[in-house]
């Protein structure tokens, strides 16, 4: 019997739609060899669709993607669209409406690919990072006052409470425990909470007592660390090696990844899930809609194919997502570049490759 997930598919904005196709070659290629079936859903929401009609993300859409096993998406952001409205009306929403309170987002340099830290090799970049992804400074709490006089007044609150703490700090130290088991390269180093709690004396004691607590007692096999924020970006620079799993709020969480995605090999390779572990999913790769290069076959879609190698290891298709990813490797040994325009390859000849080495 083999399985069938039906896929919500959002190629969205710019370049998203050229390297969600050539992700889903590689999905197509999988499903193949690994024997499953993979009913694709698209949806056209993005920008275009926001100028024509005014509609971001609508509830029955939200409905619809409810009964799917999961949402690939391309990226979203239009040039001619004031910023905010798509990323809080589409990615944010789809986040919050579906609860995807883990946003997963491994940092890997791959053979071959080049990372601007020098002297770093492939064994020194392999950690992952675990953003809160529904709670903090993106909840929206706060508000303005005297708007345009110069006595305004604006705030936004970091908002958490111990239950969405908990459940995110569950998901890493299991994911910790898992990569342990997997390699003792792992075993030896600790998870580290990354936080600002010299300052943030309020939610960053919350995060502090709930990760010393839940490490004490549930996992005391497992070694804890902890930094500062800023000093964390000072780590991934200089010591990326010394990590292994990073579990953080949702905008420290933010600002660390796109340090994480650079030191990885760029826009070009990195990507995200964003994880309802109970529930619905969606994977995209983290660059944004890259306008300048749309429609010209430049663009690297290696990170749009990671992500839908997270979606298969997510949906429990383990064997196929390591094929993806061997695949992955194989053609990236090949590539000049992961920089778009200097790949040596175009999209679509990356693409193919790839899924002919699956
Ligand atoms: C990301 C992006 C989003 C975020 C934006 C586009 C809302 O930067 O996925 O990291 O801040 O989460
Ligand atoms: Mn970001």
């Amino acid at each position: 019997m083999s399985n069938t997930y039906n896929i919500a598919v959002i190629p969205g904005d710019g370049t998203g739609p050229e390297v969600v196709a050539e992700g889903m070659k590689a999905l197509d290629a999988a499903s193949v060899r690994f024997g499953f079936r993979l009913n694709y859903t698209k949806y056209d929401f993005g920008g275009e669709r926001y100028l024509k009609t005014g509609e971001t993300l609508p509830e029955s859409a939200v409905d619809e993607f409810k009964r799917h096993h999961a949402i690939y998406l391309g990226a979203i952001g239009h040039p001619e669209v004031k910023p905010g409205i798509l990323e809080t009306g589409i990615l944010l929403k789809a986040r919050f409406a579906l609860d995807q309170y883990i946003n997963l987002r491994p940092v890997r340099l791959y053979p071959n690919v080049e990372t601007p830290i020098k002297d770093k090799q492939p064994e020194d970049i392999d950690f992952v990072v675990i953003r809160e992804n529904t709670g903090g400074i993106y909840t929206g709490h706060g508000g303005s006052t005297r708007v345009g006089t110069q006595d305004e007044i604006a705030t936004q609150l970091m908002v958490y409470d111990r239950r969405t703490v908990d459940r995110c700090l569950r998901y890493a130290f299991d994911l910790k425990k898992k990569r342990n088991g997997r390699d003792k390269r792992y075993a030896d180093k600790p998870i580290t909470l990354v936080h600002k709690r010299n300052v943030l004396l309020h939610c960053g004691d919350l995060w502090y007592r709930a990760f010393e607590e839940m490490g004490g007692s549930d996992y005391p096999e497992i070694k804890r660390d902890y930094n500062h924020v800023d000093a964390a970006n000072m780590w991934f620079v200089k010591n990326p090696e010394w990590f292994d799993v990073v579990v953080t709020e949702n905008l420290f969480g933010d600002i660390i990844t796109d340090l994480g995605a650079m030191i990885q090999g760029g826009l070009g390779v990195a990507a995200g899930g964003n994880i309802n572990p109970e529930g619905v999913s969606m994977f995209e790769p983290m660059g944004g809609s890259a306008p300048k290069y749309k429609g010209k076959n430049v663009i690297n879609p290696m990170a749009a194919i990671g992500a839908a190698m997270m979606m298969l290891d997510t949906l429990g298709e383990t064997e196929a997502s390591q094929a993806i990813e061997s695949a992955m490797v194989s053609v990236m040994k090949k590539m000049k570049s992961q920089a778009a325009g200097n790949m040596g390859f175009t999209t679509t000849e990356i693409g193919d490759m790839v899924a002919s080495n699956i």
